[in-house]
């Protein structure tokens, strides 16, 4: 009987890719796909980034090793690069621990399996990259492609330094190839991905440079990258976003808080004002550009007037989308040391207020695109008969009704009206004639 796998992912969207990648690994090793209630191997792939998501890992194992046919289980990601050894003496019922620079080794662990766990968070310097397979499988019309790895920014708060290693970018002849390979098997949008995305450099080519070889493939419609540094928006980045038709007018540009004080204290490299004028520069290339942005309160000595700040930035940027976190100390970071920790009361406030701020930015943002007429690519079912979902080129979600249309399909449509988190749509008939035809 053929065995089977299950790959639950955690955290972050370059560990979506690498789950993929590990599930293409297992499949060239003759696992299928299955659910995780009956796979034999279930690889849970972690995030360390903050505490709860690293706690999760803990309540899956549990529930696994309580299965009558207790499967193998595999950890990997970031949890597994944080805590290596440590896993398997916590929860014993682990059999591979595997870091997110070494899992292109899992068939070889998983085949010389015995009765000791096998821990690999080996960071080596030759690239996981070359022993994956060549040919990708697609499951959507999106697909995301990392290009950069690691980041050496050291924000004082954060555990990424330290479980994903230095900044290594691919090679761009490589990362084409793999676009190629992307876009035959189906996609249409490509999102390039990296800790520190614009940090991206193969020789002289920049992230700027890589996006104008990649936007040139044939069958490409999207362009997309995340997540970006402040610090790294290169002007010919910038310029790229005014030139470059299939590159959609988003960024998702964290900045954190709002405040120069709380900004040193975390290492951000970067000030109030300068991102501001970097965002100024953005949009006089790109002038529809929507941002969106990640933001922690409770860092170590958020005053009122520090936290007033970041909702003020919130304000003044108009953000169209933006992720907010309650500071989480994580071991072995600067932060997790500092004195004046915030009570876990005052940042259930803050968050509160915080996300109040976020959903009035994102709701007008949304308010304002009503009337207007784009297109969208879906890539969901919705919940009523004949409802699917698709993104917008700001990245919103589109409710439609289509009967005619398919997930991977992109329509043209009128947007009617704005939630905080999604948009309304009404197809337009006439520019969307390739659904009767295919009807
Ligand atoms: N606590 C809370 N949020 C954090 N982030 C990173 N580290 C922490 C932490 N220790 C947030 C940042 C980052 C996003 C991916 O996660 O906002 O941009
Ligand atoms: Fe973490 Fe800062 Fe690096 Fe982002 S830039 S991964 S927040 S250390």
């Amino acid at each position: 009987m053929t065995a089977t796998y299950h790959v639950k992912t955690f955290g972050c969207q370059m560990n979506v890719y690498d789950s993929e990648r590990i599930g293409e690994l297992l499949e060239a090793e003759g696992y299928a796909a299955a659910s995780i209630e009956s796979a034999d191997v279930v690889v849970l792939n972690t995030c360390h980034i903050r505490e709860k998501a690293a706690e999760k890992v803990y309540s899956d194992i549990g529930r696994l090793k309580a299965r009558t046919a207790r499967p193998r289980v595999v950890v990997a990601g970031c949890v597994a690069q944080a805590e290596g050894a440590e896993i398997v003496r916590r929860a014993p019922a682990v059999d591979v621990v595997v870091g997110p620079n070494a899992y292109h080794r899992l068939p070889a662990l998983l085949r010389d399996g015995g009765p000791q766990a096998a821990v690999d968070t080996d960071m080596p310097l030759a690239s996981k990259f070359d022993a994956l397979p060549a040919r990708r499988s697609v499951v959507g019309a999106s697909a995301f492609l990392t290009v950069q790895e690691g980041c050496d920014k050291f924000c004082t708060f954060c555990v990424v330094p330290y479980t994903r290693g230095a900044e290594v970018s691919r090679p761009a002849a490589a990362l084409v190839a793999e676009a190629r390979a992307l876009i035959a098997a189906g996609a249409k949008e490509l999102t390039l991905l990296g800790q520190n995305v614009n940090a991206y450099h193969d020789g002289d080519i920049t992230l700027a440079g890589l996006i104008r070889l990649i936007a040139a493939l044939p069958g490409l419609v999207r362009l997309r990258y995340m997540t970006s540094h402040p610090r790294d928006m290169g002007d010919d980045l910038i310029a790229a976003h005014g030139e470059i038709d299939v590159l959609m007018p988003y960024l998702h540009l964290p900045v954190q808080a709002g405040s120069d004080r709380l900004l040193k204290a975390m290492n951000r490299a970067h000030t109030r004002d300068s991102y501001l004028r970097t965002l100024d520069r953005l949009r006089a290339a790109r002038p529809d550009i929507a941002l969106s942005g990640d933001f922690i309160v409770g860092f170590p000595g958020e005053t009122d007037a520090d936290f007033a700040a970041t909702l003020s930035i919130v304000a003044e940027v108009g953000y169209a989308a933006a992720y907010s976190f309650k500071y989480s100390p994580r071991p072995g970071t600067p932060a997790a040391g500092m004195a004046d920790q915030i009570a876990e009361s005052v940042k259930d406030d803050r968050l509160a207020a915080l996300q109040a701020a976020i959903g009035a930015t994102a709701l007008a943002f949304n308010r304002a695109s009503v009337g207007t007429r784009c297109d969208i690519l879906l890539d969901r079912a919705g919940r009523r008969p004949g409802q699917l979902i698709g993104k917008s080129p700001w990245l919103q979600s589109v409710f439609v009704v289509s009967p005619a249309a398919k997930i991977g399909d992109m329509i043209t449509v009128d947007l009617i009206d704005a939630q905080p988190n999604s948009l309304e749509g009404a197809p337009v008939p006439h520019l969307n004639s390739f659904l009767s035809a295919a009807a």
